[in-house]
Parts: structure tokens; sequence; C-alpha cells
């Protein structure tokens, strides 16, 4: 059966219908599902009660999952769910929200950053795939900002300044900048700075946008506060409201996006609140640049 695609906000995102998600795909909804992602960056799936199985299984129709290990402070045996799930909830191994000062929650707030997931890894995420088990009847929208869009606004000189650049990103950058500054010797050694260009190409479409993400705390060769300012009002173009959809979440809802092209962001929600979204991640097929400079 041929899936159905509606776009539901002026630049991007489409709300996909006559598929059942839960079950083994068909070769035509397979390829429905990868055009309709190159095209609108975001797809928003509704009444798909998935398991963490079926979830894994849907998301290994198009390609690898990532190897989440390096991306968090949680510890291996803190880990509520099985390896393959990202826990993007505020739940502990109890199954309670973590308490207000716990360093995993406190960490895990950088995810209200604008962000692209994985973008401190060497090779950063393709796509990723939230499910909402347990939702908030007010509050915890997540964000999505279109990259493709914010890319094409730029004036022509910006777009020959930016179009070589080289990123540093790191997870320490993104949470230093709400004042996480404290990390272990290990974990510092796990979140070292990676390097990202700031404009890429989508390989199938053939589209540039830009590589943002709170991850970037610097430009190679650039002094850093410039590279900050500088990335810092690149970032207030690309998330102009005209660029943004919000997704109200409900129960059920698959919600995928394509890292390369888009930027998302976590929006408040009440703390002693259960909230259970749980993420499967694709890996990307290499890095964007090379991670060492020539000499
Ligand atoms: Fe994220």
């Amino acid at each position: 059966m041929r899936i159905a695609i509606r776009q539901i906000h002026p630049v991007f995102v489409g709300e996909v219908s006559d598929v059942d998600i839960t079950r083994p795909l068909s070769a035509t909804e397979v390829a429905g599902i990868e055009a309709g992602m190159n095209e609108h960056a975001v797809l928003v799936f509704h009444e798909q009660p998935l398991t963490d199985e079926q979830q894994m299984a849907f998301t290994v129709n198009f390609g690898r999952l990532e190897d989440a290990r390096g991306g968090n402070i949680t510890k291996p045996e803190e880990r509520r769910l099985e390896v393959g799930m990202n826990d993007v909830s505020n739940l502990g191994k109890d199954n309670r929200p973590l308490e207000r000062d716990s360093r995993q929650r406190l960490f895990n707030l950088g995810n209200m950053l604008w962000h692209s997931d994985s973008s401190f890894r060497a090779i950063p995420a393709r796509w990723s795939l939230l499910s909402a088990r347990v939702v908030n009847p007010v509050g915890g929208n997540t964000e999505y900002a279109d990259m493709r869009a914010a890319y094409d606004t730029l004036d022509d000189a910006t777009k020959k300044l930016i179009e070589d650049l080289v990123c540093e990103h790191s997870l320490m950058y993104s949470r230093g900048s709400l004042g996480m500054l404290d990390y272990s010797e290990e974990e510092r050694a796990m979140f070292k700075p990676v390097r990202q260009r700031l404009v890429r190409t989508h390989p199938a479409t053939g589209r540039k946008s830009l590589y943002l993400s709170s991850h970037a705390g610097g430009i190679v060769g650039w002094p850093v506060p410039e590279a900050r300012a500088f990335l810092r009002d690149l970032n207030e173009i690309a998330t102009q409201r005209e660029f943004v959809y919000s997704h109200r979440w409900r129960v059920g809802d698959l919600v995928m996006w394509d890292n390369r092209q888009t930027m998302h962001r976590a929006r408040p929600f009440p703390e002693h609140e259960a909230r259970d979204v749980r993420r499967t991640t694709l890996m990307g097929d290499g890095p964007t640049t090379a991670q060492v400079a020539a000499a």
C-alpha cells in the first residue's frame, strides 16, 4: 500500500497516514518514507503504539542503529532501557521522575538547547525517531527548525564566508553554556571535541543546509569569542519562527527527523510529572570532515 504524506508546516514537516509502522513494512512503504524524509525533513506519525522491539525493527528499515555509548553521563548500571534505545525520559531506573538536582537530569536539560543529535560524534547521526509512551498534559513540546530554509535565507556574502568553515562540537560546550562545567577525566576524554562542516549538502536532494548545534563551541582558525558570537547570530537566523514547527505530543506519536537538515529542542514541562519518550537513532554515512588538521 502507498503511504500518504500531507505537509503540515509552510516550509517542512509531513504528516504520514495509511501506514502501520508496528508491523513489518513493504518495500514500497520504506521507499515512500525515505522519499518523504528527503522532501520534508521531519515526518509525524500518529497512533503507533510501538514496543521498543518494534521501534528498533522499524528504524533498521532505513539503516544501522547508532552506538549510543559516549553520548551521556548515565552509567551502564543506571540505564532504564536496553541497548539500542536512547532514554529521553525524565525517569530513573525505578521509573520515577529523577530528583530535581540529579546530575543525570541536569545534563539532560541540555536537550532544551537547539541541537542536532550526535553532532558531537565524529560520525554524526542521520535520522532520529522519537516515540511517545507517556506525555505531559501541558508543556513538553518538541520544536524543529528547518536548516535548509535557514541556509537559503542567508545573503551571498555569508554563504561564501561559511562554505568551508569547520566547527568543533562537544557535549561539554552545550552543557557548559548551561553552567555545567565539572566533568571527570573519563567524561572529558569521552566528550573530546570533534569537527563538523558548517554547511552540509544532502546526498539525495543536493540541498544545502546549515549544520548548527548547541554542541558547536568553536570554529577552526577563529578566536573562540568571535566564533561563538558568529554561531549565535547564525542560530538566531536559523530558528526564526517561520522556520520552526512545534510538535504537541500525543501518546502513540512517532516523530522522525533528519539531523543533517534540521535542529530541534525540548520545551519545558512540570519536572515532577513522568514523561517517557524513547529514541532510536540511525548512524550517519561518515564524518562530515577530516578530524585532524593537515600539517
Ligand atoms: Fe535531541
